[in-house]
């Protein structure tokens, strides 16, 4: 996967104007794209959230669909879920809950990115949002997770992170006669590791952000977009961005290289392309942080990865694309966390 998806940038970088030169661009280009709609429709995502708002709308824009509305669930095995993802006793020192690092109430991620490790010390990883997290085809920055459970049960033993496990959760739990009657509820059991990560998990796939602006632009809404926002989307794919940047997280599919030309961050040479769903409220950018604005980021992308120049004015208006892909959740907008 990883030699095919290197094929596609390739493809968008022929900028001449010459009429031949042209046409092969235009042949690559449909090429492309027919390879873009294998590449999405083979890497489902990590939980099948397939909701009545999830089919593809038609004609060039396939290459990116709508966030659905969040799947049917359970009522109590969701409101488990979110009572535990808010519970402190998940972590060994019962000091971090699964909020702690992902705030529902602003951006599923938080604003001080680097000094949240369960021991004061420095993580490696800037922290990913939950939000739309279900929707990606592998989990994390590295994208070494396949399922939310098994992302889950690391978040809960990494030393780094809660420093406990599964079992020593379960018993503390288990020493709560309201939470036990929750699971019991829920379950018909009281708390086990497969229900605990199960419930958390089914909290997790709520976690999906619909009706941004450009969800509602690409379903058929002309007005929610403004030209300047459209032009950036225009560049966005004429660029190239969208062979690494696309499918309904509008990254989350694929693994890339970062820095295909240029060097661009410390870390890992391999990643999970991210998602650029709610961009805009997640600064600092890159797995290691080292781009504060969104501004800094598209410029530092472009050349990295197409080994392309932008202007000011171009990164302006992709910015401003960028910015449109901020979606809701309980109908609010997301925002930069205070
Ligand atoms: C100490 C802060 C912290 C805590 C507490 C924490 N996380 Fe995270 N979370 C992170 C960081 C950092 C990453 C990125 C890790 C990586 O890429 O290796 C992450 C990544 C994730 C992702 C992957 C998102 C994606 O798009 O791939 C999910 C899902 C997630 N966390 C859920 C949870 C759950 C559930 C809990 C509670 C059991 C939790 N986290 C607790 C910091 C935290
Ligand atoms: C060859 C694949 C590829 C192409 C092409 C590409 N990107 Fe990326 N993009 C990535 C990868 C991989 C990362 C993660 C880099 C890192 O964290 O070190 C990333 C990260 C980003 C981020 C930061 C996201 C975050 O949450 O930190 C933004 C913004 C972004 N890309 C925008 C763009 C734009 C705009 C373009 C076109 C100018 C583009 N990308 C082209 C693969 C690509």
């Amino acid at each position: 996967m990883i030699a095919l998806t290197r094929m596609i940038p390739a493809l968008f970088r022929n900028g001449s104007t010459r009429s031949a030169d042209r046409r092969r661009v235009l042949r690559q280009t449909r090429r492309s794209r027919a390879w873009l709609l294998i590449v999405s429709v083979t890497l489902g995502p990590v939980a099948s959230a397939a909701g009545p708002g999830a089919l593809p709308p038609t004609g060039t824009d396939a290459a990116i669909t709508p966030v659905p509305q969040p799947p049917p669930a359970d009522p109590l095995k969701l409101a488990l879920g979110e009572r535990l993802f808010n519970d402190r006793r998940l972590s060994h020192d019962d000091k971090l809950a699964c909020s702690s690092c992902h705030d529902i109430l602003t951006n599923g991620a938080d604003s001080d990115h680097r000094n949240t490790a369960h021991d004061g010390s420095y993580m490696p990883f800037t922290v990913l949002s939950v939000f739309n997290a279900a929707l990606n085809f592998r989990l994390n920055w590295q994208g070494n997770f396949r399922t939310l459970e098994g992302q889950t049960r690391s978040s809960l033993e990494n030393p780094a992170n809660m420093a406990t496990n599964v079992d020593e959760v379960q018993h503390k739990l288990d020493a709560d006669p309201g939470i036990v009657r929750q699971f019991e509820a829920a379950y018909g059991r009281p708390p086990d590791p497969s229900s605990l990560l199960d419930a958390i998990a089914t909290y997790e796939r709520s976690l999906l952000t619909p009706d941004s602006r450009f969800d509602r632009w690409l379903r058929g809404d002309k007005a929610a977009l403004s030209p300047e926002e459209q032009h950036g989307y225009a560049l966005f794919q004429s660029l190239g961005c969208i062979s690494c940047h696309q499918g309904v997280n509008i990254g989350g599919n694929l693994y890339e290289r970062q820095g295909v030309f240029h060097r661009l961050a410390s870390g890992p040479k391999i990643l999970r392309v991210p998602s650029l769903r709610n961009v805009a409220v997640l600064a600092p950018y890159f797995s290691d942080g080292s781009a504060p604005t969104l501004h800094d980021a598209v410029r530092r992308m472009a050349r990295a990865q197409l080994d392309q120049t932008l202007t000011d004015e171009q990164i302006d208006t992709i910015v401003a694309f960028l910015k449109t892909l901020t979606g809701t959740y309980h109908g609010v907008l997301l925002r930069v966390p205070p």
